[in-house]
Formats: structure tokens, C-alpha cells, sequence
């Protein structure tokens, strides 16, 4: 009988040690995850403003349509990263100095691109992971706020 007794008990221990497992090891994976969508949201907030206050008066901000200049959505698969940076501080400079992609854009016959080179690679990134999540978010019919 006390056997039972000690059976049950171990038994009963060992399935609440489970279910704390189970709830805790849970529990810290949805809070990892609540922290990268939060940085995500601040990195998206952080572009969009950047984006406001430099591109949007010429790139559509639903990044899928032609405005004063071409739409910018899937611009960094098409484009290498280094050259979307450097292209985006100084492409008055990269035009000058011959870069085909630059010289090709010019005989499009858009106007000039001005040059941003007070925005640092942080604000650079913000910027472009807003582009390609507006992009998305477009593709998916979610209209753009004004
Ligand atoms: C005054 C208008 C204007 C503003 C503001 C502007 N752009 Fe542009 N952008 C253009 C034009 C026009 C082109 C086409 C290339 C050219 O003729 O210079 C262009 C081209 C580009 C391209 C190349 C697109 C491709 O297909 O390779 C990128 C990338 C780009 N712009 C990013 C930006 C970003 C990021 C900002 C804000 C920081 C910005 N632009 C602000 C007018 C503008």
C-alpha cells in the first residue's frame, strides 16, 4: 500500500515537473518572439519616418507605383546592398563617375536623384527594411496611410 502510495507520488511529481517545463520553455519562446516583432516595429517606425521626411515627396510610398521617380519595392534583390547605399548618399557622384546602373537610370530620363549623405547605415537600413515591408503589405491589398 505505502508502495502505492510513493508510486503515485513520483508519478504525480514528475507529471507537474512536465507541465512547468512545457509552460515555461513556452512561455520564453513567445517572449523572444514579442521582442523581435517589437524591434522589427521600431526598425519599420524608424524607416517610415526617415522615408516621410527624404523619399516619399518623389517615390510612391506604396512603393508598387511610378511617381517623379521609379518605385522603389524589390529594389534590394534587384540591386547589390553596398551599391543601394552608396547609390542612395551620393548618386549625383556615382552618375559622374560612370556607374552603369546610374548612368542607365539617367537615360530613362527621370529627373536627377538628389544626394542623402547625412543618413548613416542605421538610418539606411531602417529605410530600406520599410521599402521592402510596405512593399509586401502592398502586394497584400493593406492601403497605405496618408
Ligand atoms: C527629388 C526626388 C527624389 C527624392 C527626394 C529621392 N529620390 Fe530616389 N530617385 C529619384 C529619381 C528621379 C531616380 C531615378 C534615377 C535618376 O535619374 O537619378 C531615383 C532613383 C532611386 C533609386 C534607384 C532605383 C533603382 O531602380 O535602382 C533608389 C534606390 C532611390 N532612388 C532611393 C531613394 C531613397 C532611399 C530616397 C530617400 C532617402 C530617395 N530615393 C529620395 C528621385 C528622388
Amino acid at each position: 500500500m505505502t508502495k502505492k502510495i510513493i508510486l503515485f507520488g513520483l508519478l504525480f511529481l514528475l507529471a507537474v515537473i512536465a507541465l512547468l517545463y512545457f509552460f515555461f520553455s513556452d512561455g520564453n519562446r513567445t517572449t523572444t518572439e514579442k521582442k523581435v516583432t517589437q524591434v522589427q516595429n521600431e526598425v519599420y517606425q524608424r524607416g517610415e519616418q526617415l522615408f516621410e521626411n527624404n523619399c516619399s515627396s518623389c517615390h510612391y510610398k506604396g512603393m508598387d507605383k511610378v511617381m517623379t521617380a521609379p518605385a522603389l519595392g524589390g529594389v534590394t534583390k534587384r540591386r547589390d546592398k553596398r551599391w543601394l547605399y552608396r547609390y542612395t548618399r551620393n548618386s549625383i557622384g556615382m552618375y559622374k563617375s560612370g556607374d552603369s546602373i546610374a548612368k542607365q537610370l539617367r537615360s530613362e530620363n527621370w529627373g536627377l536623384m538628389p544626394s542623402f549623405p547625412q543618413l548613416n547605415n542605421t538610418a539606411l537600413e531602417a529605410i530600406y527594411y520599410f521599402v521592402e515591408q510596405r512593399y509586401e503589405m502592398t502586394q497584400k491589398g493593406i492601403p497605405v496611410k496618408e
